[in-house]
Order: C-alpha cells, then structure tokens, then sequence
C-alpha cells in the first residue's frame, strides 16, 4: 500500500515550545533536589507525558500536592491567574509554557468582558483551554456553546462578544456566528482561531478527499486531532482515529494497492506517525 503523509504532520510551534521549556527546566533542576510539578498533561499525548515523567516531572491532580520551593510549569493550554498567584505566595516558582495563541485569546476574552460585552466562547467547556479564557475573562456574565445546535443557551444581549478556543473549525463558527445575529444588536468578533490549526485542517480536508483510506494520529483527548478526524470523515467514511501504529485493525485494509493519507495533531511526535507510515508501507495481505 502506499502511505501519504500530511505535511503539516508533527508538533506545532506552541507544543515544541512548551516541550522544549520542559525539558530544559527538568535538565537544570534534576540534580538540586528541587521538584517540578505540572498539574494535568503539558500536552495531549500521553506518551511524551509518560516520557517527561521519567526524566522528573510530577503531574499531579490537586493543588495540594505542590510543594513549596518546587518549581510549577504551566501547560500549553494555560492556566486560571488566581490559581498561579496562590502558588506564587507559597513561594513556587511559575515557569509558562501556555501558547501565545492561547494566550492571545485569554487577553481579548478579558478585553471583551471588561469592555462590558457578554462573552461567548466558541469551544469545549471542559477543555483546559477553555477553562483557562474563562479564568482570564473574570467574569460570569459568558457562555461557552460548542455546536449551532446549543445556540438556544445564548440568552438576548445588547452586546455579545465572541471568541473560538484556539483549535475550533471554521465552519462551524461561522454557523454559531451566524445564529447569534438574532441575540444581540451589537457583535464584536476575535477570531482567535490559531493559523498552524487552521493550516493543518485544510491539509488534512485535501489530503482526505483524495485517498481511500485516512489514518488520524494523536492523543483520543487531543482537541485538535479530534477535529482532524472530523473533518477527514466529513470526506471519507473509511477515517480512523488513533493514537498509535498498534492500535490499526487489518480489517480496514481489503486490497493491497490501497492509498492511505496520515495526518497527525499539534502533539503528535514524529515517531508516531512514522510507526504508522512504516507499518503501512510493510503490511502483508
Ligand atoms: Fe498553539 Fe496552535 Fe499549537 S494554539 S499549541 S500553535 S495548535
């Protein structure tokens, strides 16, 4: 068979980045008996996250369990700020790896509020991410709606401002865009959506629609790869979602000369997508 790899495939600049900082800070308090704590993933991928643990990191799920003096990295998706001042007098040293896209879209969440506007925000409301622009927005007065189908949640406004969780498809907040039209007379519109995202989406739409079978590589929690898979199945029925080369059935593959398109998520390691690539490339029928 013969495998096409995306190439757009592989980290992003926001999660080489937060990896990079990681590591670089695990390198220089490994040997002082200083510990470095990071609370959920970093990044969306369970082995780089299993990776990072060997070489120190301790991810932990409560507050509580960082300890003063230790050293607190901030995940990609960011963090609340009252969180990290609290941690900030207990005298932990915050080191942040949040992407500037992210962080883009807390400013003009917290822009949009404090200009009166009520906010909406395009997205996963139990994604970090999400939850991060809500913290940086300091305000109640927000909805978040991920679909046009939960537009009835958006009460009437004067005035409705409106972001997109960094990873969102276009289209889909073109249709909430539209419907919230009808609830405010007023609509300030950030469109926060992140470019690399944007770029890798399009990629993989094209990329879908011209093989017959499509292989999506990435974390199961991954809101970007989740959207990949989306879209590639919006254009072939025969996409799978996984997140490594063991998790590929034979089943899907019914003729030897078979092309089959790889695309990977913003926190997708190479190696994963080259295992796939290979596997692909040396299946036996
Ligand atoms: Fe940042 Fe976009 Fe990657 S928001 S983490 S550059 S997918």
């Amino acid at each position: 068979m013969e495998a096409i790899v995306a190439k757009t495939s592989g980290y992003c600049f926001g999660v080489k980045r937060a990896l990079e900082i990681t590591e670089n800070v695990l390198k220089k308090y490994k040997n002082k008996n200083v510990k470095v704590f990071s609370m959920g993933q970093i990044i969306h991928n369970r082995g780089v996250i299993e990776d990072l643990k060997l070489k120190g990191l301790e991810v932990v799920e409560n507050e509580n369990d960082i300890t003063s003096g230790s050293v607190f990295i901030v995940r990609s998706h960011g963090m609340s700020p009252e969180f990290l001042y609290k941690l900030k007098l207990r005298g932990v040293k915050i080191i942040d790896t949040s992407c500037p896209f992210v962080k883009r879209a807390q400013s003009k969440a917290k822009m949009i509020s404090k200009r009166g506007y009520h906010l909406v925000i395009i997205g996963n409301k139990d994604h970090p991410e999400v939850i991060s622009e809500m913290e940086h927005a300091g305000t109640t007065e927000l909805t978040v709606i991920e679909t046009p189908d939960e537009l009835e949640l958006v009460k009437k406004h004067e005035k409705i401002g409106v972001i997109m969780q960094t990873t969102q498809i276009k289209s889909n907040s073109k249709a909430i865009i539209a419907g919230l039209l009808d609830k405010a007379k007023e609509i300030l519109i950030e469109n926060t959506i992140c470019k690399v995202t944007e770029n890798r989406q399009d990629v993989t739409r094209q990329l879908s629609k011209n093989v017959d079978v499509m292989l999506i590589v990435g974390g199961k929690n991954s809101a970007n790869t989740a959207h990949l898979a989306q879209i590639a199945r919006q254009h072939n029925s025969r996409t799978y979602h996984i997140e490594t080369y063991g998790e590929i059935d034979r089943a899907w593959f019914n003729l030897p000369d078979l092309t089959v398109g790889i695309s990977g998520g913003a926190s997708t390691p190479e190696k994963d997508i080259s295992d796939v690539k290979d596997y692909i490339e040396n299946f036996k029928f």
